[in-house]
This record gives C-alpha cells, structure tokens and sequence, in this order.
C-alpha cells in the first residue's frame, strides 16, 4: 500500500486498486482514475478533453481546452462554470466557493472521525491522505481525506470544512464523496423496499440526468438503503467489473449518480442537503460521515466480498467482530404485550431444553404498556405483570443457563408517559402545534444532551440491576415535525439528532463492551453501517417468512456481511405473509444469519421441538463458517423459482451450500445440480457420504435430491413448494 504523491499528482494504490487525482490549472483538484490498479506514472494526460463546443464555453481565462463543464473533479463546487450538482455550497455574504490547492499529509493508519462511527484500522493495515484546500474567497479550509487499506480494494473518504474566517458561514450542502467516471456505459444497483420487504435488488441502466436513492426521514429507512453500485453492462454476480458505494450513516441520507451531456457520471453521497444548514462559526469545523468506495473485477459478489470483509474486520467493534453470537429466542411474536412472569419463566425454560442460548424480552416489560399506545419514555418495570420486578427476572431466567437481554425503544417517547407529563419540552415538534404521530409515539429530542443523559443514566441502571447480555435497539418511526426548541438553527436537527444516538451508543457501548447491540427499526429500517459499528447485528426484517427472507437476505447481503443480519425461524401462518412453509425450511434459511427462534416453544409438537434441537445444534456446529467464511451468492430470488447460496471457509476445507425452491414445477428437470464456486478444485470434499472434487461441483455441479415429478413417488426424495437443503461440504 502506498500513497504516491509527484509534481501535485496523488496516487493511492495497494497492487489492487489506484485512485488518482492532481491538482488543477486553477488550483482545484481534477479526478484522473478509480479502478484496477495501473503502475506509477505520470496520468495526467486522462484528463484531456476536447475543446468545448461553443454552447460550452465557460472556460479558464484565455484556455479554450479548460473548462470545469468537461472536466472530471474530485470535489465540484457551485458557481464556477460546472453546471452538474456540487458537492459542496455555502450561503453568506458569498455564495459561491473556489477551494485552490494547498498542501498535502500522509499519515499511517486512519484517524478517528470526532463524533462518528467509521472504519477503523491500525499503522500497518492503512494509510490516510489529507489534501488542505483553501478558498480563495473567504478564509475557509477544506480538508479532504482519502485512506487506502493495505489488503482491500476500498477508498475510504470523508470532507472536514474549518472556518478560519472571524464570522459565521452557512454551509449548505456538504457531500462525503463525489467522483467523476469517464463514461456512462454502466447500470446502477441499489437495495429499496419498505417494512417487511426491505432491501430488495433493484437494477436500472444510468441515463442522462440524476437518478438517485436517498432518505429524508430521520434514519437511514426501510426504503432506500444508503448504498448504491454501478456496473458495467456485461457484469455478472461472479465477472466484470462493479464499483460500490456506501455510506457510513444512519440519518438523511442522498446518493446518486448523475450522468451528463459528455456521458461523464458524477457519483455523490452524503447528507441530504433537503433541510440541511449548518452554522459554522469562526474557529469551528464541520465534518462529514464516511463514505467508502470499492473496486471490483470480479462482479457484485467480488463487491460484497470486500464489504463484508471490511466490516467483520475494520468497522464492526474489536469486542464483537470475532466473537460467537448465541442463539436467541425472542417472545414477540409469541407473546405480543401479553405476558407475566410465570409465563416468561415457562418459555425460557422450554427455550433452554431446546438448546436456546438467549432469552430476550422484547417490548412491554416496562411503564404501563399493554399495548403501543402509551409509556416508552418510562424505562421501569411494570410490577403488575412482573411483580418481583426486572432484576429477579432476569436472575431467575439466568439461572436456568440462558443468558437475558431486554428490548428498549431509546429515541422515542409515548404521549402517554410520565416522562412525556414531566417533560413535554424533550418530545420533537413546534411547541403548541400539532405533532403527527407514528405508531401513538412521538420523537426524543436527542439534539438536547440532557435527554441523552437521561436516557444513559435509566438503561445503564437497568443493565446494571440485571446483569444484562444483550439489548435490543429499537426504533419505531420514522421523524416528522423536525424542529427542536432548544436549537438554535433547525437546518443543523436532523444531524445533531443522529449526532446524539451515536452519542449515546458510543456511551454505552464503552461502558458495557461485553453487552450484545442489535439494531432494529420496525425489522430493517435502519440496517447501515455506522450501527454496525455500534451493534454488530440488526434485526434484517419483521418479516420472517421464509420465502421472503431469500430476497431480504440476498438483497442484504450485497452490502452486509450475513453474520450482521438477525435472522429467526418463527412460528406458521407467518405473523407478516400468512404463508405456512416447513419448519425446516425457515431454518435452512435462517441458518444463514445470526440464528435465533421468535415463537412459543410450547406451542411446538414433542416432534417439532427434536427437530428445533436439532436445527440449534447443526446451527453450533455451523456458526464458524457463518462468522469467518466467505459469502457467496449463487443463483438470485429476483430472477427465478431458485436461490442458492454459499458459504466457504478461508482455508476452502469446509463449505455449506442453501438450496431453496419456492413453489412446485411439474415434470421437472431429470439431472439437477447446483454449480458451486470459491472451493479448492483438488480436494476431495465429502457431501452427505458421497465424495465429489471441487472441480466438479464447480463445472458440473453438486447434484440435488430427487425431485417428484408426477410418476416416481417412489423414489422422489423431495417436491411440493417450500423445498430447501442445507449441505455440508468438508475436504478429506
Ligand atoms: C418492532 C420490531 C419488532 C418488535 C416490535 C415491538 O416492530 O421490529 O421486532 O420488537 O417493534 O413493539
């Protein structure tokens, strides 16, 4: 890994990938190359552009060749005869920015970002390069900043803006990341949905003009994902090339990718700048969340590749990353806020015999909630139903074996609370004015730090009392009304808020590091990677079917190591689909997750609860492989009746391979197989007491169970919808 830097060009490579860029005739900074990584020398020559057309001709001095409408840059600003979005804008006395080169600083490894989860990495796994900018309107400083890793083909970026002016600045918009592509021959993929089906694959060919993903509710949403990747036409799950982006932040959120009149694409992403304004005053600076950048020439699974391994090693918290997630039973859906304590203690103790390793409680444990219309605010137990209160409980189910976590919705806030009578100043909203409601709750203020220490103060009490394992974190509407009384500048709300959940995580999670974060918002509406670093693992969706699943996961997936994605096998009618699939099944799928049950274990036949025994042991015994092994997609849910998946191991001696089929077909094909991939093609691995070589599971294919084709009831060892195989692949 090296950051090359020769007469004004910076070149960051690591045999991988180069990203190249230099310094401009009018001082700005040019964007030369992002891909495969080339040799060192001089590239300026990718700059060169024809002369611009007359229609175009908003040029540099007397330089008919410069125009900044043509040429590829690495951080635009508004106003300087670029005509596409910018990346940064001001608002003041002067309007218009012009940041001119300044100077340069390499550092090794990567510097924390103040206030905001990042990747992270040691002197020996990255190197940082600063690039200082000054604008040559008023004194203000812009400091981009660009790490390689040493092993990985990511850029990680961010923007810090200092105000070294003696007055106040607005800054407008201020995106992480802005790169300028050559061409526009590529299809943009993104993740989109909404609750119970979120993350689903979408695909769309870039045309000229903005198309774009992006989020203005207050997280990061159940909608848009804040990732997005361009692809070349020809490339494939396993071939060509894809370039990916993601966003580290759980807030407002723009992405998009905007093609122009030369067929240049300009990507961006960052803060939404719809309501964003940031007061900066003199002496303070602004910095942006991360945003990371992959090369790819091995398709979409090279780019999750990548992801997935940057975040199991350099995002995910030391604590956490290599350690084994336990098996967990949650009582949502089996209880709903319908439960006592003499009920808990009967379903944990099931869940023991089970094999479970985890009893949560989910919502309704505390205040007076028997349903969702009142006390989130009010974290103390409800005696009426657990009498000898929280922290006996939580004894009383330890003492079984299980370990106990607790469900908490942090940020919000019922109307119907003590904390709400107390404090009606703490909820979101214009005071006096009506406040639109999600779900009967309303917003906490988390710009407000005396409501984050508030909420500090009544978990960590609560945790402590209970020796608590793990926390669910919930949050269960989306943010309306967004005006804070006690902010000066409400176009600063929407960051200062999420400013304040990293807040309180951060606290958290340094004061209690052996306690297990999972995110969750209403399932998977705020599945990114800033919380990632907080809580290693996010509730994927409410939506447990298990069809559904494979696109929810394979969708995730694309972006998020499988190891972060909650995945349960729940009880049929599923509680979101009214579909009834096969208790296996839900696992075979769940497997491929951080396993865990949402049911009533009583509700389960003396047959159903051996086999739940089994599925948690099979779960132990693969659980390595879900952690450490390399991901890889196989065939999608979004183009056919098929999924199938994979998972190897990094020395390739062991492999487990998901095969699903939705629905029946009649007559199906005779000689059926599933092509493997990512294994050693001489070893010998052994599959159900039969022995293929990997070559022949990768050319050929490991061959699936007999299916039923009308006339071989016999011998058919599978058929009907709902078909799924988990195998188990092992080098001899
Ligand atoms: C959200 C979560 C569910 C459950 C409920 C409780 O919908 O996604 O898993 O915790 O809240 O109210």
């Amino acid at each position: 890994m090296s950051i090359l830097v020769n007469q004004q060009q910076f070149h960051l490579t690591n045999g991988k990938i180069s990203y190249i860029f230099h310094v401009l005739k009018n001082g700005q900074l040019g964007h030369l190359y992002f891909g495969k990584a080339l040799r060192e020398r001089d590239y300026r020559h990718f700059q060169r552009t024809n002369n611009p057309t007359p229609a175009s001709c908003h040029t540099y001095e007397d330089d008919a060749a410069f125009s900044l409408e043509t040429i590829q840059q690495e951080y635009p600003v508004y106003g300087k005869g670029d005509f596409r979005e910018p990346a940064f804008m001001v608002s003041g006395e002067k309007p218009i920015a012009n940041f001119v080169y300044k100077s340069y600083e390499v550092v090794k490894g990567k510097p924390r970002l103040k206030d905001l989860p990042a990747t992270y990495a040691t002197s020996g796994e990255a190197e940082t390069l600063f690039v200082v900018l000054e604008d040559s309107y008023q004194q203000v400083e812009l400091e981009l900043s660009y790490t390689i890793f040493e092993n990985e083909a990511v850029i990680a970026r961010n923007a810090r803006l200092i105000n070294k002016t003696d007055v106040e600045i607005s800054i407008d918009r201020m995106m992480s990341l802005s790169v300028d592509l050559p061409h526009a021959d590529m299809e943009m993929v993104h993740l989109s949905g909404t609750w119970a089906r979120e993350r689903h694959v979408k695909t769309r060919k870039l045309e000229q003009g903005i198309q774009s993903i992006s989020s203005i509710r207050g997280a990061s949403s159940h909608h848009h994902n804040p990732f997005l990747a361009l692809k070349t036409p020809d490339a494939t799950e396993h071939t060509g090339e894809v370039l990916g982006f993601q966003f580290v932040y759980s807030g407002n959120f723009l992405a998009q990718a905007e093609v122009d009149h030369y067929d240049v694409t300009r990507v961006q992403m960052g803060i939404h700048p719809l309501g964003f304004q940031w007061k900066l005053r003199s002496g303070e600076s602004f910095q942006t969340p991360e945003a990371l950048m992959v090369y790819s020439d091995q398709g979409m699974n090279g780019m999750s590749q990548t992801f997935h391994r940057l975040y199991r090693h350099q995002l995910i918290r030391e604590q956490w990353k290599y350690k084994e997630r336990p098996i967990l039973i949650n009582n949502w859906e089996a209880t709903y806020f319908d439960f006592n304590e003499e009920k808990l203690l009967h379903f944990a103790k099931e869940a023991k015999e089970l094999g479970v390793e985890l009893f949560v409680l989910d919502d309704g444990w505390f205040g007076k909630r028997n349903n969702d219309r009142s006390s989130l605010g009010d974290w103390t137990v409800d005696l009426e139903k657990l009498p000898d209160g929280i922290a006996s409980l939580a004894k009383k189910v330890k003492s079984t074996g299980l370990q106990f976590g607790l469900w908490f919705e942090p940020e919000m806030i019922s109307p119907d609370s003590h904390l709400f009578r107390e404090h009606p100043e703490w909820a979101i909203g214009i005071p006096g004015e009506h406040v639109t409601l999600g779900r009967n709750q309303r917003v906490l203020d988390y710009t407000r730090a005396e409501v984050v220490d508030y909420i500090f103060d009544r978990m960590k009490a609560i945790i402590e009392a209970t020796n608590l394992d793990y926390i669910k974190w919930d949050m269960n509407r989306n943010i309306t009304e967004a005006y804070s009384a006690g902010l000066e500048h409400q176009g600063e709300f929407f960051h200062r808020y999420i400013l304040g959940v990293y807040d309180l995580y951060e606290r958290l999670t340094s004061e209690f590091p052996n306690v297990l974060f999972e995110s969750c918002a209403g399932g998977g509406g705020r599945f990114d990677p800033a919380l990632l670093y907080y809580a290693p693992q996010t509730w994927a969706s409410d939506d447990t079917d298990a069809v559904e699943r494979l696109k929810i996961q394979y969708g995730t997936s694309m972006a998020y190591p499988i190891y972060s994605m909650g995945s349960h096998v729940s009880a049929v009618p599923n509680h979101q689909t009214l579909r009834e699939t096969p208790l296996s099944m839900r696992a075979d799928v769940a497997y491929f997750g951080t396993f865990g049950y949402e049911l009533d274990p009583s509700s389960l036949s003396d047959e159903e609860k051996e086999i739940v025994k089994a599925q948690i042991k099979r779960y132990q015994s693969l659980r390595h492989l879900v952690r450490d092994g390399e991901f890889i997609r196989l065939q999608s849910p979004f183009e056919s009746n098929e999924t199938a998946w994979m998972i190897v191991s990094t020395d390739q001696k062991e492999a487990i391979v998901g095969w699903y089929k939705a629905s029946s077909t009649p007559n199906p094909r005779t000689n059926q197989s599933v092509k493997l991939r990512g294994l050693d093609s001489d070893y010998g691995y052994q599959v159900d007491g039969d022995t293929y070589y990997g070559d022949e599971l990768m050319q050929h294919g490991l061959p699936l169970p007999i299916e039923f084709n009308g006339a071989n009831g016999e011998q058919a060892e599978r058929g009907g919808d709902f078909q799924s195989k988990v195998f188990y692949l092992k080098a001899e």
